[in-house]
């Protein structure tokens, strides 16, 4: 049986491919290409095409035997998700429907979803839990909470059982260098940090140094995304063996300020670069940590990058080496 995965092209969904063919599985991939890179799928056949297309991704279930889906693809930047929220409903959950609908229709009844710490808006408390309130406070997370619930009506419908793993801050890349993280236009830390200390940009902002932290900078959960993908192996596995649908956090439990991950990357590099301070960045909660307890309990997943400086390393590899696809 085949693994379809859907975005599998883009940063997370690229080592996903990557770490399933490791394995030995049998790979489809279906991906759009407008933010994920040819380059980046390593194996599997590679389906280029958009998921709001019925016509082509019924053309997909019919050619392949698909036995789960593990579907990332989605529009993701929180910031553009609240300037053009048309974009972020019709694309994530546009998608998202489709791909219910062929799964119904071929009776594939396994999927692992693609979810977001997002989903909890400002938490009320730390760390998280998977019961604590969902209260998005923005489009992205909207959408990711409504395919989640979309995910519940197709198995009240059709019986298809869904592991939504909420990711906390994917970081890192594959060890051996070959993929990494390579958005455009690049908007999280730790990407935007190394390209500091590579001389790429001249430096790097601080969004706000009043947040009731220690040092007064926003605190987040860095996973490093071959973990984070070890969650996927596990989740498809546990719905293979009959597990019941569940959301599951994706985080190590422990968190890094931006003042920490800047000192992380000039000690991992050995490099210097102008550190300036900025204004908030509309949106940001000051802490994010995942209790990643019952994804432990339940899927036996154990993370095995809780250092940061490996996470760091790991990225550095990429964007000194690489850093880029070139389609
Ligand atoms: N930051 C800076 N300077 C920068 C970029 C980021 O200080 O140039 C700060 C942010 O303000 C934030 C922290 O670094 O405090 C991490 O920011 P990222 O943009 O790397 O990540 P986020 O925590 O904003 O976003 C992540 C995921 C999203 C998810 C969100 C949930 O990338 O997909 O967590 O809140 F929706």
């Amino acid at each position: 049986m085949t693994i379809l995965i859907t975005g599998g092209a883009g940063y997370i969904g690229s080592h996903c491919v990557k770490a399933l063919v490791e394995q030995g599985a049998d790979v489809a991939v279906i991906d759009n290409l407008s933010t994920g890179f040819q380059e980046a799928v390593t194996g599997g056949r590679l389906y280029v095409g958009d998921l709001r297309d019925r016509a082509f991704v019924h053309g997909v279930f019919a050619r392949e035997t698909i036995g789960a889906v593990v579907h990332f693809a989605a529009f993701s930047q929180v910031g553009e998700s609240v300037k053009d929220p048309g974009k972020y409903y019709g694309n994530n959950i546009g998608g998202a429907a489709v791909l219910l609908d062929e799964m119904a229709a071929s009776g594939v009844k396994n999927l692992v979803f693609s979810s977001t710490a997002a989903v909890y808006g400002e938490p009320e408390k730390t760390p998280i839990v998977e019961n604590d309130p969902t209260l998005p406070t923005n489009p992205y997370g909207e959408t990711k909470l409504a395919i989640e619930h979309m995910a519940a009506c197709f198995e009240r419908a059709y019986g298809i059982r869904c592991c939504a793993l909420r990711y906390f801050n994917v970081a890192g890349a594959s060890p051996d260098g070959s993929i990494g993280e390579a958005h455009d236009p690049e908007t999280h830390l730790i990407p935007l940090v190394l390209q500091a200390a590579l001389g790429a940009r001249d430096s790097i902002t601080i969004f706000g140094e009043d947040y009731p932290t220690p040092d007064g900078t926003c605190i987040r959960d860095y996973v490093h995304v071959c973990d984070l993908i070890d969650g996927h192996l596990k989740a498809l596995a546990y719905l293979e063996q009959g597990g019941k649908s569940d959301a599951f956090n994706l985080g190590i439990g422990h968190g890094f300020s931006v003042r920490e991950i800047i000192e992380a990357v000039k000690r991992v590099t050995g490099r210097e670069f102008p550190v300036r301070s900025g204004a908030r960045r509309a949106g940001d909660p000051s802490i994010l940590i995942a209790s990643g307890e019952k994804a432990r309990r339940v899927l036996g997943w154990k993370p095995k990058h809780t250092e940061i400086d490996g996470i760091i390393a790991d990225a550095w590899r990429w964007h000194k080496n690489k850093g880029h696809y070139s389609a």
